[in-house]
């Protein structure tokens, strides 16, 4: 298969962790025999550097006439002064909504290995197998606001939470369609006790759901006692499906059910098209995390399991994809894991031997 590749290296521990994804790329063309043109592009803050902007145009240029993306972060303290004309995050932003990426695919699993590094009980851990569907192009991150200056001196600024009928379908159908290969069930979570924008979210979820999906068992909760219940009874969510922002938080949360940030994968794909391959943009859900950047330990699988997941949804490689996620499982269990998920005693090994502790096993088959 020939197919063309860019990446997005970005900030902080963006361009240590792509690289090792990059390295995962290449033993997967090798052993399959496909032919991965790649490229990379500029983001972030390393791309208003050198070009005044977060987002070049060139850089979505590249992107739009590529089969997918990989990203590794955005962001760092050097871009973060409050009047900087130009934010890293920005980019990431525009980038998700020009190519239209409107479903946030964040998958969450424990390896037994790592039940340790999670702080809660192993218990609570086994069975844990969720994907979480977040909306990524709508909600408060997209929505009207400003700021203005109220009598006096002080400051009064708003963000607006706005969903359209036609941004919440297209995003259960994606959820609803994912659920149909999995347990069946489909965890919608909003606010609907406050809201009018999750009262909308839950007629429609309903709707669709009844319309289109009667195989799928749907059931409503409200995002408070989601991030409870995540804590509480991690093992009988399915697929979670949400807006923007409380996609956000909840993976964040739910990371600490694998052990590490530095563990989640993400796909963010637009509509399909019916195509040999799909576009996606596939990134870690952790950040650029500027206080260790560049010392060669950051935890590189993320960025490697977000590869798995490029191969699975752009590429439709399955049995490529099957390869990398057995390659990362087994990288864990000979013990090649970052500080991150060390146990107490075990030498915690660097960014480059655990990526090329993967590519070696999916070089091996
Ligand atoms: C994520 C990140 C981004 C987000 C930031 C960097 C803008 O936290 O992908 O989860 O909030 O979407
Ligand atoms: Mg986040």
């Amino acid at each position: 298969m020939n197919v063309n590749i860019v990446v997005l290296p970005g900030d902080g521990i963006g361009p240590e962790v792509t690289a090792e994804g990059v390295r995962v790329l290449h033993a997967v063309a090798a052993r399959f025999g496909h032919a991965f043109a790649l490229s990379e592009a500029l983001i972030g803050g390393a791309a208003i550097d050198r070009t005044g902007t977060a987002l070049p145009a060139e850089t979505l240029a590249a992107c739009r006439a590529a089969d997918a993306v990989l990203l590794g972060a955005v962001g760092g303290p050097q871009w973060d002064h409050p009047d900087a004309p130009a934010r890293p995050e920005q980019g990431l932003l525009a980038i998700r909504k020009a190519l239209d990426l409107f479903a946030n695919l964040r998958p969450v699993s424990v390896h037994p290995r790592l039940t340790a590094s999670s702080p809660l009980r192993p218990e609570r851990l086994a069975g844990v197998e969720m994907l979480v569907v977040r909306e990524l192009t709508g909600g408060i991150y997209f929505g009207e606001r400003g700021r203005k200056q109220l009598a006096g001196s002080e400051e009064f600024v708003f963000d607006t939470l706005a969903y359209s009928e036609r941004e919440v379908g297209r995003l259960v159908r994606v959820a609803a369609t994912l659920a149909r290969t999995r347990r069946k069930t489909l965890t919608s979570v909003d606010k609907a006790n406050v809201l009018e924008t999750s009262r909308l979210w839950r007629r429609v979820a309903t709707r669709v759901v009844a319309e289109e999906f009667p195989d799928i068992e749907l059931e409503h909760i409200l995002v408070d006692a989601c991030a409870m219940h995540l804590l509480r009874r991690p093992a009988d969510f399915d697929v979670i499906m949400t807006e923007n922002m409380f996609g956000d938080i909840l993976t964040d949360e739910a990371s600490m059910l694998a052990g590490s940030l530095g563990l989640l994968p993400s796909a963010s794909l637009g509509v399909e098209t019916g195509g040999a391959t799909r576009m996606g943009l596939y990134e870690p859900i952790h950040g650029s995390a500027p206080d260790i950047a560049g010392r060669g330990i950051a935890n590189p699988l993320a960025a490697i399991l977000s590869v798995a997941m490029l191969l699975r949804f752009s590429l439709r490689l399955e049995a490529e994809a099957r390869a990398v996620d057995a390659a990362v499982a087994a990288a864990v269990d000979a013990g090649f894991v970052t500080g991150d998920i060390a146990a107490p005693g075990e030498t915690p090994r660097s960014t480059e031997e655990v990526g090329r502790a993967v590519a070696e096993r999916v070089a091996a088959g």
